[in-house]
Protein backbone atom coordinates (compact mmCIF):
# COMPACT_ATOMS: atom_id res chain seq x y z
CA UNK A 1 0.00 0.00 0.00
CA UNK A 2 1.52 3.15 -1.10
CA UNK A 3 0.57 6.38 0.10
CA UNK A 4 2.45 10.04 -1.54
CA UNK A 5 1.24 12.96 -0.05
CA UNK A 6 1.52 16.21 -2.21
CA UNK A 7 2.18 19.11 0.45
CA UNK A 8 4.66 22.39 1.29
CA UNK A 9 4.92 20.76 4.86
CA UNK A 10 6.70 17.68 4.43
CA UNK A 11 7.83 18.13 8.38
CA UNK A 12 4.20 17.45 9.42
CA UNK A 13 3.68 14.35 7.93
CA UNK A 14 6.94 12.88 8.82
CA UNK A 15 6.54 13.76 12.35
CA UNK A 16 3.19 11.63 12.20
CA UNK A 17 4.50 8.72 9.90
CA UNK A 18 7.49 7.91 11.56
CA UNK A 19 5.79 6.95 15.09
CA UNK A 20 4.35 4.43 16.73
CA UNK A 21 2.37 1.33 14.48
CA UNK A 22 3.06 3.08 10.99
CA UNK A 23 6.42 3.55 11.47
CA UNK A 24 6.53 0.00 12.16
CA UNK A 25 4.15 -0.67 9.56
CA UNK A 26 6.85 1.08 6.97
CA UNK A 27 9.61 -0.72 8.52
CA UNK A 28 7.74 -3.82 7.67
CA UNK A 29 7.65 -2.99 4.40
CA UNK A 30 3.65 -3.23 4.71
CA UNK A 31 3.09 0.38 3.95
CA UNK A 32 4.98 3.30 2.44
CA UNK A 33 4.26 6.76 3.35
CA UNK A 34 6.15 9.40 1.41
CA UNK A 35 5.94 13.13 1.54
CA UNK A 36 6.11 15.52 -1.76
CA UNK A 37 7.32 18.43 -1.46
CA UNK A 38 5.38 20.64 -3.80
CA UNK A 39 7.51 23.17 -3.90
CA UNK A 40 10.01 20.51 -5.61
CA UNK A 41 7.94 20.89 -8.91
CA UNK A 42 7.75 24.76 -9.14
CA UNK A 43 9.92 26.14 -11.64
CA UNK A 44 10.38 29.98 -9.93
CA UNK A 45 13.12 31.19 -8.06
CA UNK A 46 11.04 31.31 -4.91
CA UNK A 47 8.97 28.32 -5.53
CA UNK A 48 5.80 29.35 -5.65
CA UNK A 49 3.14 27.37 -4.95
CA UNK A 50 0.52 30.11 -4.53
CA UNK A 51 -1.51 32.99 -6.43
CA UNK A 52 -3.81 35.77 -5.76
CA UNK A 53 -7.44 34.52 -7.29
CA UNK A 54 -8.42 35.76 -10.86
CA UNK A 55 -11.36 38.10 -10.31
CA UNK A 56 -9.77 39.67 -7.03
CA UNK A 57 -10.73 38.69 -3.71
CA UNK A 58 -8.63 38.13 -0.28
CA UNK A 59 -6.49 35.04 -0.19
CA UNK A 60 -4.41 32.95 -1.88
CA UNK A 61 -5.41 30.07 -4.32
CA UNK A 62 -3.24 27.22 -4.70
CA UNK A 63 -1.51 26.78 -8.03
CA UNK A 64 -1.90 23.74 -10.54
CA UNK A 65 0.66 23.64 -12.28
CA UNK A 66 2.96 22.22 -9.65
CA UNK A 67 -0.13 19.72 -8.68
CA UNK A 68 -0.80 18.62 -12.28
CA UNK A 69 2.82 18.29 -12.99
CA UNK A 70 3.82 16.31 -9.27
CA UNK A 71 1.05 14.15 -10.06
CA UNK A 72 2.12 13.18 -13.39
CA UNK A 73 5.48 12.55 -12.21
CA UNK A 74 4.33 10.20 -9.08
CA UNK A 75 1.93 7.99 -11.84
CA UNK A 76 4.79 7.65 -14.37
CA UNK A 77 7.15 6.41 -11.38
CA UNK A 78 4.78 3.79 -10.91
CA UNK A 79 2.30 3.00 -13.69
CA UNK A 80 -0.72 1.37 -12.54
CA UNK A 81 -4.63 1.94 -10.70
CA UNK A 82 -4.32 5.37 -8.63
CA UNK A 83 -6.45 7.26 -6.91
CA UNK A 84 -5.83 10.78 -6.47
CA UNK A 85 -7.56 12.34 -3.25
CA UNK A 86 -8.13 16.02 -2.39
CA UNK A 87 -8.35 17.06 1.24
CA UNK A 88 -10.73 19.66 1.73
CA UNK A 89 -13.31 20.36 4.04
CA UNK A 90 -15.81 20.50 0.96
CA UNK A 91 -15.18 17.05 0.25
CA UNK A 92 -16.95 13.49 0.98
CA UNK A 93 -17.02 12.89 4.52
CA UNK A 94 -14.78 10.17 5.39
CA UNK A 95 -15.52 7.34 7.82
CA UNK A 96 -14.64 3.81 8.40
CA UNK A 97 -16.65 2.13 5.45
CA UNK A 98 -14.26 4.90 3.23
CA UNK A 99 -11.48 3.59 5.03
CA UNK A 100 -12.38 0.22 4.10
CA UNK A 101 -12.81 0.64 0.52
CA UNK A 102 -8.93 3.07 0.39
CA UNK A 103 -7.88 -0.15 2.21
CA UNK A 104 -8.46 -2.12 -1.06
CA UNK A 105 -6.51 -0.05 -2.97
CA UNK A 106 -2.55 0.04 -3.85
CA UNK A 107 -1.50 3.25 -4.51
CA UNK A 108 -3.18 6.64 -3.30
CA UNK A 109 -1.71 10.47 -3.96
CA UNK A 110 -3.20 12.66 -1.68
CA UNK A 111 -3.22 16.31 -2.18
CA UNK A 112 -2.94 19.00 0.84
CA UNK A 113 -5.09 21.58 0.34
CA UNK A 114 -3.56 25.08 1.53
CA UNK A 115 -4.39 28.48 1.52
CA UNK A 116 -8.08 29.51 1.13
CA UNK A 117 -8.53 27.04 -1.38
CA UNK A 118 -6.96 24.99 -4.77
CA UNK A 119 -7.46 26.24 -8.47
CA UNK A 120 -11.04 24.43 -9.32
CA UNK A 121 -8.93 22.89 -12.78
CA UNK A 122 -7.06 20.66 -9.75
CA UNK A 123 -10.52 19.27 -8.59
CA UNK A 124 -12.79 18.85 -11.91
CA UNK A 125 -9.75 17.21 -14.28
CA UNK A 126 -6.81 16.07 -11.50
CA UNK A 127 -9.02 14.62 -8.34
CA UNK A 128 -10.64 10.90 -8.18
CA UNK A 129 -11.99 11.32 -4.52
CA UNK A 130 -12.65 14.61 -2.26
CA UNK A 131 -12.55 14.11 1.90
CA UNK A 132 -12.98 15.66 4.53
CA UNK A 133 -12.73 14.92 7.70
CA UNK A 134 -15.38 16.29 9.32
CA UNK A 135 -17.17 19.90 9.96
CA UNK A 136 -14.23 22.10 10.59
CA UNK A 137 -11.81 24.06 8.87
CA UNK A 138 -8.08 22.95 9.47
CA UNK A 139 -4.95 25.42 8.48
CA UNK A 140 -4.29 22.74 5.87
CA UNK A 141 -5.18 19.20 4.37
CA UNK A 142 -1.96 17.61 6.15
CA UNK A 143 -3.17 16.32 9.15
CA UNK A 144 -6.25 15.40 7.33
CA UNK A 145 -4.37 13.30 5.59
CA UNK A 146 -3.18 11.63 8.26
CA UNK A 147 -5.65 11.10 9.52
CA UNK A 148 -6.88 8.90 6.45
CA UNK A 149 -3.26 7.33 6.22
CA UNK A 150 -3.81 6.39 10.03
CA UNK A 151 -7.36 5.07 9.36
CA UNK A 152 -6.48 3.09 6.64
CA UNK A 153 -2.87 1.22 7.14
CA UNK A 154 -4.31 -0.48 10.23
CA UNK A 155 -6.40 -2.23 7.94
CA UNK A 156 -3.63 -3.62 5.73
CA UNK A 157 -3.00 -6.94 6.83
CA UNK A 158 -0.35 -7.20 9.36
CA UNK A 159 -0.21 -3.55 10.32
CA UNK A 160 -2.16 -4.82 13.81
CA UNK A 161 -0.43 -7.24 15.54
CA UNK A 162 -3.52 -9.02 16.45
CA UNK A 163 -5.44 -9.52 13.07
CA UNK A 164 -8.77 -9.78 15.30
CA UNK A 165 -8.37 -6.00 16.89
CA UNK A 166 -9.55 -4.48 13.22
CA UNK A 167 -12.58 -6.39 13.47
CA UNK A 168 -13.83 -6.30 17.17
CA UNK A 169 -13.88 -2.61 17.72
CA UNK A 170 -16.29 -0.09 17.33
CA UNK A 171 -17.70 1.01 13.91
CA UNK A 172 -16.66 -2.50 12.01
CA UNK A 173 -19.48 -4.60 13.94
CA UNK A 174 -21.83 -1.00 12.62
CA UNK A 175 -21.77 -0.63 16.87
CA UNK A 176 -19.81 1.29 19.30
CA UNK A 177 -17.14 -1.00 21.42
CA UNK A 178 -18.67 -2.71 24.65
CA UNK A 179 -16.49 -1.52 27.93
CA UNK A 180 -13.56 -2.80 28.89
CA UNK A 181 -11.18 -3.29 32.05
CA UNK A 182 -8.05 -4.55 32.87
CA UNK A 183 -6.22 -5.62 36.45
CA UNK A 184 -6.68 -4.81 39.36
CA UNK A 185 -10.23 -5.87 39.83
CA UNK A 186 -10.73 -3.33 42.60
CA UNK A 187 -9.66 0.27 42.60
CA UNK A 188 -10.47 2.18 45.62
CA UNK A 189 -14.41 1.84 45.66
CA UNK A 190 -14.39 1.09 41.71
CA UNK A 191 -14.85 -2.98 41.12
CA UNK A 192 -15.32 -4.17 37.57
CA UNK A 193 -18.65 -5.97 36.49
CA UNK A 194 -18.46 -9.55 38.54
CA UNK A 195 -19.43 -11.95 35.16
CA UNK A 196 -15.91 -10.80 33.47
CA UNK A 197 -13.88 -12.00 36.06
CA UNK A 198 -16.43 -15.36 35.75
CA UNK A 199 -14.82 -17.54 33.60
CA UNK A 200 -18.17 -17.85 31.56
CA UNK A 201 -16.93 -16.98 28.57
CA UNK A 202 -20.52 -17.41 27.31
CA UNK A 203 -22.14 -14.85 29.71
CA UNK A 204 -18.79 -12.64 29.11
CA UNK A 205 -19.93 -12.97 25.71
CA UNK A 206 -23.70 -12.01 26.38
CA UNK A 207 -22.52 -9.10 28.98
CA UNK A 208 -20.24 -7.38 25.85
CA UNK A 209 -22.73 -7.98 23.27
CA UNK A 210 -25.73 -6.02 25.57
CA UNK A 211 -22.89 -3.23 26.66
CA UNK A 212 -22.31 -2.64 22.64
CA UNK A 213 -25.98 -1.91 21.87
CA UNK A 214 -26.36 -0.13 25.24
CA UNK A 215 -23.37 2.23 24.44
CA UNK A 216 -24.85 2.44 20.57
CA UNK A 217 -28.45 3.49 21.92
CA UNK A 218 -27.35 5.83 24.24
CA UNK A 219 -24.39 7.30 22.36
CA UNK A 220 -25.27 6.83 18.49
CA UNK A 221 -28.60 5.37 18.32
CA UNK A 222 -28.20 6.85 14.42
CA UNK A 223 -25.72 3.62 14.10
CA UNK A 224 -28.57 1.23 14.70
CA UNK A 225 -30.29 2.14 11.68
CA UNK A 226 -27.68 0.63 9.42
CA UNK A 227 -26.26 -2.08 11.68
CA UNK A 228 -26.89 -5.83 11.51
CA UNK A 229 -29.03 -6.77 14.29
CA UNK A 230 -30.21 -10.19 15.35
CA UNK A 231 -33.78 -11.40 16.58
CA UNK A 232 -32.21 -11.22 19.99
CA UNK A 233 -29.89 -7.91 19.64
CA UNK A 234 -33.49 -6.67 18.93
CA UNK A 235 -35.21 -8.02 21.65
CA UNK A 236 -32.14 -6.62 24.41
CA UNK A 237 -32.69 -3.46 22.63
CA UNK A 238 -36.74 -3.29 23.68
CA UNK A 239 -35.67 -4.51 26.87
CA UNK A 240 -33.38 -1.64 27.32
CA UNK A 241 -35.49 0.98 26.00
CA UNK A 242 -38.14 -0.23 28.76
CA UNK A 243 -35.64 0.38 31.51
CA UNK A 244 -35.89 4.30 30.78
N1 LIG B 1 -8.49 20.91 5.12
C1 LIG B 1 -8.92 21.85 5.98
N2 LIG B 1 -9.90 21.39 6.77
C2 LIG B 1 -10.11 20.09 6.39
C3 LIG B 1 -11.01 19.07 6.82
N3 LIG B 1 -11.89 19.26 7.79
N4 LIG B 1 -10.93 17.88 6.19
C4 LIG B 1 -10.06 17.68 5.20
N5 LIG B 1 -9.18 18.58 4.76
C5 LIG B 1 -9.21 19.79 5.35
Amino acid sequence: MIFEILTTFPGIIEAVAGESIIRRARDKGLVEVEAVNLRDFTSDKHKTTDDSPFGGGPGMVMKLEPVFDAVDTLISRRPGKVRVALMTPQGERFDQAKAEQLARENHIIMICGRYEGVDERIRRHLVTDEMSIGDYVLTGGELAAMVVVDAVARLVPGVLGDESSAESESFSSGLLEYPQYTRPAQYREYSVPEVLVSGNHKEIEKWRREHSLRRTLERRPDLLNSAPLTEEDRRTLVRIRKEE
